[in-house]
């Protein structure tokens, strides 16, 4: 049943991404979609990528799990699973990994799924690619699943379509197809965007479980940071195809360091707030990624920069807390960034106003 090169226990971290780059040539110019990010993962762990729409978060997940378009790809940087090279292996060697080892969730549940094959079929034809097993046994284990992501009536349920299925219940068929092979490491790509807020918790919590029962790793991607608050291990930060800032979840919202992370704090959804209050957004737009800033790449929104920024990238340092990185020259909670904030406010920035003026946000 499993496959013979996933046999013995590899000792090293699960998964281990160093300095990735997936550019695009294009007519308009070279898109540095992912431009040298670098994590690694445990198994059983979660780590939360978090940034804009735009940042390159479906790219890293895409270049990890070898599902990129072909057409003017430029490919760097090494992705290891238990030790195996990912990067140069043909969609035919992928395939060993797919479903089996690593597995995706999607945004949408409707698109991920074939609207014309009944529920059930879905789920047994991933079983049957990846165990060698019966029809009767794929079908008892899809029941199971169903059931195991709460999906009320699951023999009924086998035999219907997806557009018979609530939004919510559909993303639980996703769930059930991802898991089917039993994976050890499951992207879940913005897995709840499309559903409403209270389905959305529900949904969550239930990857969660799933998670903790399977010892599962999982990439948690999501433009919230609230999502991943109290969910993930580590979050990093993504921004213009970069990690900005990476650490232990606690360590980040305790001591963050990076005006991005601050800015992407303050756009959080507070239980204080009147559910119609309109969410601070960053000021400004993030950078074209064919002609991104020459210094650090937020720059023109940010409440602290200083000529120095606009100059020179800031590299990734350490912060105070093991496993924490970021790149900035006037971090926050420092008194050079404190200076900068406040310089800037003095001079009417817009961003360092708007930022001072929304300083009632507990970090
Ligand atoms: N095949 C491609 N060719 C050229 N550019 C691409 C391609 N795929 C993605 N991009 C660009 O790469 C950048 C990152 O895209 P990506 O889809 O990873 O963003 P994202 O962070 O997932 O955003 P969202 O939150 O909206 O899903 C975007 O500027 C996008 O336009
Ligand atoms: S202070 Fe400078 S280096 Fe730090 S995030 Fe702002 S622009 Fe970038
Ligand atoms: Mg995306």
């Amino acid at each position: 049943m499993t496959d013979s090169r996933f046999a013995e226990q590899y000792e090293g971290p699960l998964l281990e991404v160093t300095d990735v780059k997936t550019h695009f040539e294009t007519d308009r110019g070279l898109v540095r979609s992912v431009d040298g990010v670098s994590f690694t993962l445990e198994r059983g762990k979660t780590i939360g990528i978090v940034g804009e729409s735009g940042c390159g978060k479906t790219v890293l997940s895409r270049s990890v799990m070898g599902l990129l378009p072909r057409r003017g790809l430029i490919r760097e940087g090494s992705v290891k699973f238990e030790g195996h090279e990912l990067v140069g292996l043909t969609p035919k060697e992928m395939r060993a990994f797919w479903g089996s080892q690593l597995s995706m969730i999607f945004q949408d549940p409707m698109t991920s799924l074939n609207p014309v094959m009944k529920i059930g079929k879905q789920i047994t034809e991933s079983i049957r690619q990846h165990l060698d097993v019966d029809k009767e046994f794929a079908n008892d284990l899809a029941e199971s699943l169903l059931t195991s992501v709460r999906i009320p009536e699951p023999r009924r349920r086998l035999g219907e379509y997806p557009h018979q299925l609530s939004g919510g219940m559909r993303q639980r068929v996703c769930i059930a197809v991802a898991l089917a092979a039993g994976p050890k490491l499951l992207f879940a790509d913005e897995p709840t965007t499309a559903l409403d807020v209270t389905v959305q918790a529900q949904v969550l919590d239930l990857m969660a479980e799933q998670q903790r029962e399977r010892f599962m790793a999982m990439v948690l991607i999501t433009h919230d940071l609230g999502v991943v608050a109290g969910r993930a291990d580590e979050i990093a930060v993504m921004y213009a195809g970069r990690i900005v800032e990476k650490a232990p979840t606690n360590a980040l919202f305790r001591d963050l360091k990076m005006p991005y992370t601050q800015a992407l704090l303050s756009s959080i959804p507070k239980l204080s707030h009147a559910s119609h209050t309109r969410l601070a957004t960053i000021p400004g737009r993030p950078p074209n990624l064919i002609n991104p800033p020459k210094g650090c790449k937020f720059e023109p929104r940010c409440a602290y920069a200083q000529d120095r920024c606009k100059e020179e990238e800031p590299p990734l340092q350490p912060g105070a807390s093991p496993g924490h990185e970021f790149r900035c020259w006037f971090p926050v909670g420092t008194p050079e960034g404190a200076q900068a904030l406040e310089q800037n406010c003095a001079d009417g920035l817009p961003a360092a106003v708007a930022l001072t003026a929304a300083s009632t946000v507990v970090i």
